[in-house]
């Protein structure tokens, strides 16, 4: 029994990076489930104007595009996520606003962002950071690359659980890893915010801004 559950557990955790076919769907619409909580919280502190461009970076399937949408009156709201499966969920969720072209939704791959530079005054990525902690160089240069001066990169990840001795990311992991490697590429306030406790799990949201041009 413990094999056999052991087994589902690891096709789980499979579908939990990159969501493929039905049961990618099922963990698709779980994790929107699971992350409820930190995903409105992460929405709340984008501090998202009307007529602001947004990308989100993994949006699995797409609540989080959703809420982005409903602050976005005027602007737009774009998505990449690497899994083809996930791009038809959010797709099918956010089928008015992707109708009517106020969210753009495509696959593709974090670390080569099909963007021109200087195109977003925010972006946005929940539940990411896992499969790019240990080399976050790429992908937070691209991140850099596309925002505007003067805009926000926000990324929320659960770095913990209660209970646990150890936290899987704890406070000097993010100071002498990201935090470094942010400002050699070019944030400047970066800064990490602690949010609501979810299913146990210990939220952090990690904040940079690229430098107006003066
Ligand atoms: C753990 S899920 C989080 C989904 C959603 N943000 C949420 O909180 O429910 C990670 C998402 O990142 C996407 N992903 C994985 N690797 C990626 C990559 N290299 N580039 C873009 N998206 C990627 C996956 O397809 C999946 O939808």
């Amino acid at each position: 029994m413990i094999q056999i559950n052991r087994v589902f557990e690891t096709i789980l955790n499979k579908h939990y990076v990159c969501p493929q076919g039905a049961m990618g769907r099922f963990v698709g619409e779980q994790m929107v489930r699971q992350h409820a909580k930190e995903t409105t919280w992460t929405v709340s502190l984008a501090d998202v104007r009307p007529t602001d461009h947004v990308l989100e970076i993994g949006f699995g399937a797409g609540k989080a595009i959703e809420l982005l949408a409903k602050k976005t009156t005027q602007g737009l709201v774009y998505g990449i996520d690497l899994s083809a499966t996930m791009v038809k969920r959010a797709k099918e969720r956010n089928a008015y606003a992707v109708r009517v072209g106020r969210v753009r939704l495509q696959q593709g791959e974090a670390a080569q962002l099909p963007f021109e530079e200087h195109h977003f005054d925010k972006v946005v990525s929940i539940h990411t950071f896992y499969w790019w902690a240990e080399d976050p160089h790429t992908i937070l240069s691209e991140m850099f690359r596309v925002l505007k001066p003067g805009g926000t990169l926000l990324f929320t990840f659960s770095h913990g659980k209660v209970g646990e001795e150890r936290d899987y990311y704890d406070q000097t992991f993010i100071e002498e890893h990201v935090f470094p490697r942010m400002k050699s590429i070019g944030f400047t306030a970066v800064s990490s915010r602690s949010g609501p406790l979810s299913r146990q799990f210990k939220i952090l949201a990690v904040v940079g801004t690229k430098p107006s041009v003066s």
